[in-house]
């Protein structure tokens, strides 16, 4: 009789769904959260630029001037805070005179790093600054410091930010008369890679020499982002923290997910869970990245006068089949959803380095946040994490204490839950929560040290499978819908995470 209590009691234990908690320190503000986290990225590349956002003002596609409308609008609800452009390679090659002046009149070249296809170079820096002022963001404009000289680099600066001076009339004449804003240039990009195959030491000096010819106008600021490391590459930030630092204002990291490996990625789609556990313990690399790149900065810039953004990020997969390679066209699923917002609270968690990122990429390519097919467009779950994490833009980040189950699955262990708080500016609390675990709910146990809890609400996104995803038929299989999984018990939000889900919780 006993030995069946037993088992009974064990069976019932069993049944329970495992259990995480977390303190919030609700009366110890952390750092700010920039809202520049929110960046994105958007480069000559593929269907990134031309299809995605422009389609030139003939299009039957309906345009404003040559913008998809769809596309502004989807773009605007998400308040992009920054747009990086027009590279990453393609910037390491691009000579911006070739995009200015009549469209008719500018050269066809050919993208020679994306697919050799050909760059009407009908995309240039006016249809770039005006982009981004119909967005509202921040233009971040990537030098070249590749195949382009000094000089180059520093008349674009001129071009865009100078209000007299013949390279000024010059923009005034191709039709726009007040000087641009420049918040951000970047001073190449992988200088290591296909920037130059540059050893850091060079590097290092080739920045502080082009940098030293970014002059920008009296009362003017722009921010100089040097092209930093990838992955755990910490001698190159160690060099150029210790050589150039006195150079730049912000240092690149670019760190991509993979399933696999550069040869064999992996498929976007249609893989199993070691798949699923794997790319999401790869994600959560980037955890120890940033902390041994910062941990180098704050040796020469105690001050932390120096941002660390990482200006590409996200999830990279084999091409989906039957398109070009070189186009980096790849499928969106509830993994990446996971694989967002785990990312945002990473950079959450390191927010006194981190002030900006950049998720590649903006349309069609990579980790996109919408996908565009002629006429039609879909927003990715990406899209949908982005949009449920807005309120944490320029918020307050709160410390955290967080107790969570191991997620296990062969050769993979990770915590099954990452998490995040902060409070905005209007006193609201948030809570960015992903349960990593495709197969098992959580109870989660949320204590505010400092503050009592009167009303929890929330948003989640979620699905069935681990490869739920939005299609031009079905483009709304996967969106944020309410949450009402939580409740306050005796002053404690109590809430049950549903496997492989992302949830914002809004504590009052
Ligand atoms: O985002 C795609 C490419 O990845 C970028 O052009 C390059 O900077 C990086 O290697």
């Amino acid at each position: 009789m006993r030995a069946l209590s037993l088992v009974l009691l064990c069976s019932i234990l069993s049944a329970q769904p495992p259990s995480a908690s977390l303190t919030i320190k609700a009366s110890a503000p952390g750092p700010k959260v920039h809202r520049q986290i929110f960046g994105q990225f958007a480069e000559h590349l593929g269907f990134g630029i031309y299809g995605g956002i422009w389609v030139g003002e003939d299009s039957k596609i309906p345009n404003t001037r040559g913008y998809r409308n769809d596309v502004l609008n989807a773009l605007r609800n998400l308040k992009v805070p920054v747009v990086r452009w027009p590279g990453g390679c393609f910037a390491d090659e691009y000579n911006w005179r070739e995009g200015v002046g009549p469209r008719s009149k500018r050269p066809v070249k050919i993208n020679t790093h994306w697919g050799g296809v050909t760059e009407p170079n009908s995309f240039g820096t006016h249809e770039f600054m005006e982009f981004a002022e119909l967005l509202g963001s921040e233009a971040y404009v990537s030098g070249n410091v590749g195949n382009g000289a000094p000089r180059e680099m520093a008349e674009w600066v001129e071009y865009i930010t100078s209000p007299a001076g013949s390279l000024a009339d010059e923009r005034k004449a191709n039709g726009r008369v007040t000087p641009w804003k420049l918040p951000y240039f970047g001073l190449g990009n992988e200088l290591w890679g296909c920037g130059g195959n540059m050893r850091p030491e060079y590097a290092a000096d080739v920045t502080r020499r082009y940098s030293t010819f970014i002059k920008p106008p009296a009362g003017v600021t722009v921010m100089k982002m040097a092209s930093g490391p990838s992955d755990a590459d910490y001698n190159w930030t160690e060099v150029f923290m210790r050589d150039a630092s006195k150079h730049f204002d912000g240092i690149g990291l670019h760190y991509y997910t993979l399933p696999g490996h550069w040869a064999k990625k992996g498929p976007a789609y249609g893989f199993d869970e070691n798949a699923w556990a794997g790319t999401l313990s790869k994600t959560l690399k980037l955890d120890e990245y940033l902390t041994r790149h910062a941990a180098i900065m704050d040796k020469y810039d105690p001050a932390k006068r120096i941002w660390l953004g990482v200006d590409e990020w996200g999830s990279w997969y084999d091409p989906e089949p039957g398109t070009n390679r070189g186009f980096l066209q790849q499928q969106n699923t509830l993994r990446d959803a996971l694989i967002a917002a785990m990312n945002i609270n990473l950079f959450v968690k390191h927010a006194t380095r981190v002030k900006m990122a950049n998720i590649a990429q903006m349309v069609n390519v990579l980790q996109a946040m919408i996908f565009t097919k002629e006429e039609k467009i879909v927003l990715t779950p990406t899209y949908h994490v982005f949009e449920m994490f807005q309120p944490y833009m320029d918020s307050t980040s709160l410390g955290i204490q967080l107790t969570t189950p191991w997620y296990n699955k062969d050769q993979h262990t990770i915590p099954a839950i990452s998490a995040s708080a902060v409070r905005d500016g209007a006193g609201k609390m948030y809570a960015g929560l992903a349960n990593a675990d495709p197969n098992r709910s959580i109870a989660i146990e949320i204590r505010l040290e400092g503050a009592v809890p009167a009303k929890v609400s929330g948003r989640i996104l979620t699905a069935g499978t681990m490869d739920a995803r939005n299609t031009f038929e079905q483009p709304n299989a996967l969106i944020p819908t309410t949450f009402d999984g939580a409740q306050i018990l005796n002053g404690v939000v109590k809430a049950m995470l549903p496997p492989k889900s992302v949830v914002m919780l809004n504590i009052e």
